[in-house]
């Protein structure tokens, strides 16, 4: 195998070799490190970036994720964001986190064989451990969604037990880690973009349902007893199905029946 397939830097060119889109990764605006990705994409947003322009970097200073936590980003994983315009009037944002996520489990699966699984919202799990983390931050305008920027971060070509605090690391792994060897990072980049579009397509065309639908497929946790956890409180119960506007339904202990909507709840398999 050649050195540069082996490398952790990301190689600009090979950022878009023979990307088969249309929109999806046309610009791509890349840094060696920043701040964060989503950040770094919300400002090209305000100064005119239009639908399918990326923003990547080696690493990030102060990756972000859901709830206001950190994301830890070094060297060796895909750390990007894709800005979004979508035209018609979305009224639920989460909706797209769906199309990323269901995009990133495919991808994983048809390129390296993975055995991927959805958690509700937005995870992609790898054996039960997190092994990308997806946070979409929609700005809106009257009541469309004016700008939409999806960040998506992928454990790759690092060993997940040596990168992450002892806090964590049960909770987490990376492709190295499972793949017991590096993957090409633009590959994985270009083979993600091409689904990301096409599964956005479908959306827009067809509808969240579809999505729903394909996306269910991988969510293993579904029948299994959860804990949702949020600011104030948790609740336990079963994860029973996720509704048509994306919601948990759970059904709890007392036999109540909740819907649980996404933005500040987090979920842990027990
Ligand atoms: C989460 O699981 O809470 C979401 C994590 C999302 C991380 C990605 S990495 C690229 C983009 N830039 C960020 O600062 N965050 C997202």
């Amino acid at each position: 195998m050649k050195t540069s397939v082996m490398s952790e830097r990301l190689n600009l060119v090979k950022l878009q070799e023979g990307l088969r889109t249309r929109l999806f990764g046309r610009s791509v605006f890349f840094s060696e490190e920043v701040a964060s990705t989503n950040e770094w994409a919300k400002k090209l947003a305000s100064q005119g970036a239009r639908e399918g322009w990326v923003a990547i970097a080696g690493t990030q200073t102060h990756g972000r994720g859901r709830l206001d936590r950190e994301w830890i980003s070094p060297l060796g994983g895909l750390w990007f964001s894709l800005i979004l315009r979508p035209k018609r009037r979305l009224t639920k944002p989460a909706n797209l986190t769906f199309v990323a996520s269901l995009a990133v489990a495919e991808t994983l699966h048809e390129q390296y064989g993975l055995r991927t699984q959805t958690k509700w919202p937005n995870d992609v799990l790898v054996n039960e451990r997190k092994i990308c983390g997806i946070f979409g931050e929609a700005s809106t305008l009257g009541k469309k969604i004016n700008t939409f920027v999806l960040g998506i971060g992928i454990n790759a070509n690092f060993d997940a037990e040596r990168v992450f605090p002892e806090s964590i690391r049960a909770m987490t792994t990376s492709l190295e880690t499972e793949l017991n060897r590096r993957i090409q990072l633009e590959e994985l980049f270009i083979r993600l973009l091409e689904k990301l579009e096409a599964t956005y397509l479908h959306y827009t065309k067809r509808g969240f349902s579809s999505i729903l639908k394909q996306w269910k497929k991988y969510a293993d946790f579904l029948g299994q007893r959860v804990e949702v956890t949020d600011r104030n409180e948790k609740v336990t119960g079963l994860a029973f199905d996720v509704d048509k506007d994306g919601a948990l339904i759970l059904l709890q202990d007392d036999g109540a029946c909740k819907h649980v909507f996404a933005g500040d709840v987090s979920l842990r398999t027990k």
